[in-house]
């Protein structure tokens, strides 16, 4: 199995902010992933799209992955933590979300499953156009993954757009020192997906 302990560009500083914004437009796109890994293919995906989103679209990076608390029913009160209220507004403020993501024994990463179970309560995600994009190089590869992200999407009744949904294969080769994809098929991709989803 491919582990994650190969050598990859060094984690930058980021704003100490949520979210970033791609340049303006008017269709907002949340970009999640489900990595946390700085050199990963999945989060270089999603920063990519951000870049290359096609007015009217705006692209934005979800980027409170590591800052939220584990999902706890007793915090999802009347005060949840700021982190949660940051995500739900991230979502609620977004025409559409698209998720790409790896896949870790053989289902999603637990960071992404905790993600998800913050949106139940909330029903933020019910009837929000959504998409999941399988960056896998082996495009055989991160099906379970996707199974199980398709089964909680279901649960909390997010819109499955299946055209935008599919399979861009991105070797760890093609995440620049910069955490961005230059290949320009995956860059025109990228582009059309976001477009599909939010038609
Ligand atoms: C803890 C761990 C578990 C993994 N489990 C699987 C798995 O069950 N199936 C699979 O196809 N790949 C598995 N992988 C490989 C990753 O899904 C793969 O390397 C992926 O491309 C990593 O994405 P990233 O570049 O966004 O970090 C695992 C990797 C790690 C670190």
């Amino acid at each position: 199995m491919t582990t994650d302990a190969g050598e990859g560009p060094r984690r930058p500083r980021l704003p100490r902010k949520p979210h970033y914004l791609s340049s303006g437009g008017s269709k907002r796109v949340l970009l999640i992933s489900g990595s946390t890994r700085f050199a990963s293919t999945n989060s270089a995906f999603v920063r990519t799209a951000a870049l290359v989103a096609p007015s009217p679209i705006v692209g934005i990076v979800y980027a409170g992955m590591t800052t939220l608390p584990h999902f706890d029913p007793d915090l999802d009160a009347d005060s949840p933590p700021d982190a949660v209220v940051d995500l739900r507004s991230a979502i609620a403020d977004a025409h559409a979300v698209l998720f790409c993501t790896p896949e870790y024994a053989g289902t999603l990463p637990g960071a992404l499953k905790n993600l998800l179970e913050w949106t139940v309560g909330a029903t933020v995600l019910t009837d929000k156009p959504v998409a999941w994009i399988n960056v896998a190089a082996d495009p055989r590869r991160g099906h379970g993954a996707i199974a199980n992200l398709e089964t909680v999407l279901g649960y909390v009744q997010a819109r499955i757009v299946a055209e935008a949904c599919g399979s861009v294969p991105v070797p760890r080769d093609a995440v620049g020192p910069d955490g961005l994809i230059a290949d320009t098929f995956v860059r025109e991709r990228a582009a059309g997906v976001l477009q599909t989803l939010v038609r």
